[in-house]
């Protein structure tokens, strides 16, 4: 099985994070999936964004969670990153969903609640889902363990994945314990033994945020399921490389 690459918040290194211009890059590129972040409005909107906060990558300020919907869909969310991209709004989770629904790629969404548990992200983001009837086709993650079980609790039909930024020895475990399929690890825990155990667990293993050439290259040696990337096209062009 190849190694899967995932857009990073879209072909990020090359458009703002987490917006259209860099969704539809990454499709035009040809990764097969993409992964984005969701938090919550104040009224309850799913929106793509990485950070709780507004600052880093809009011209607005303050919380997230502070802002119904209306209040932030005038910001710009592009210009941060270039001129050129002023104008680019930030994407709401219907948004995003409505037009992945035409294009043959895999979707994950981390829901970012370990820092603010969001109170019911889980069944907010699962109606969605359901409603454009994409299950097979979405991976759910987070670091918040709770959450991971929260999830998998409303439904078997999706994939679950648990994010690990530190080493752990008993990693596997509790991917297990909250129920998920998946260990979504930071580049620096890759080691042959967890890919390795992994597979004897039956684990799928994906790797965040691989852009250097040879750590593409590292993870397609070692078969991880998955990488993501802020560079689709070079980790397409290093895997066609790497099958010959
Ligand atoms: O889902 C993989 C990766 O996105 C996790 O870290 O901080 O980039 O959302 P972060
Ligand atoms: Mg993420």
């Amino acid at each position: 099985m190849n190694t899967s690459i995932f857009a990073h918040r879209g072909a990020s290194h090359f458009a703002p994070e987490n917006t259209m211009p860099a969704f539809e890059l990454a499709i035009n590129v040809g990764a097969e999936g993409i992964e984005t972040d969701v938090q919550l409005t104040k009224d309850n909107i799913p929106v793509l964004i990485h950070d709780e906060t507004l600052h880093r990558t809009t011209n607005g300020s303050g919380y997230v969670k502070d802002h119904t919907y209306n209040e932030l869909k005038t910001l710009d969310a592009g210009s941060w990153f270039a001129p050129k991209y002023q104008g680019t709004s930030l994407v709401t989770l219907e948004e995003f969903l409505t037009w992945a629904q035409d294009q043959s790629i895999y979707i994950n969404i981390e829901l970012k609640n370990n820092i603010i548990d969001y109170s019911n992200i889980e069944s907010i983001v699962y109606e969605y889902i359901k409603a454009f009837n994409l299950q097979s086709r979405v991976i759910i993650s987070s670091f918040n363990p709770n959450s991971v079980k929260r999830f998998g609790k409303l439904t078997n039909e999706i994939e679950t994945a648990l994010l690990l930024s530190q080493r752990s020895r008993n990693a596997l475990s509790y991917v297990k314990q909250v129920g998920a399929s998946a260990l979504h690890a930071k580049y620096s825990l890759l080691t042959k033994k967890l890919v390795e155990d992994c597979q004897d667990q039956d684990l799928s293993l994906r790797i965040y945020t691989v852009n250097r050439p040879s750590r593409i290259m590292r993870c397609y040696k070692l078969k991880c399921d998955g990488i993501f990337t802020d560079v689709p096209h070079s980790a397409i062009e290093y895997q066609e490389l790497y099958r010959h």
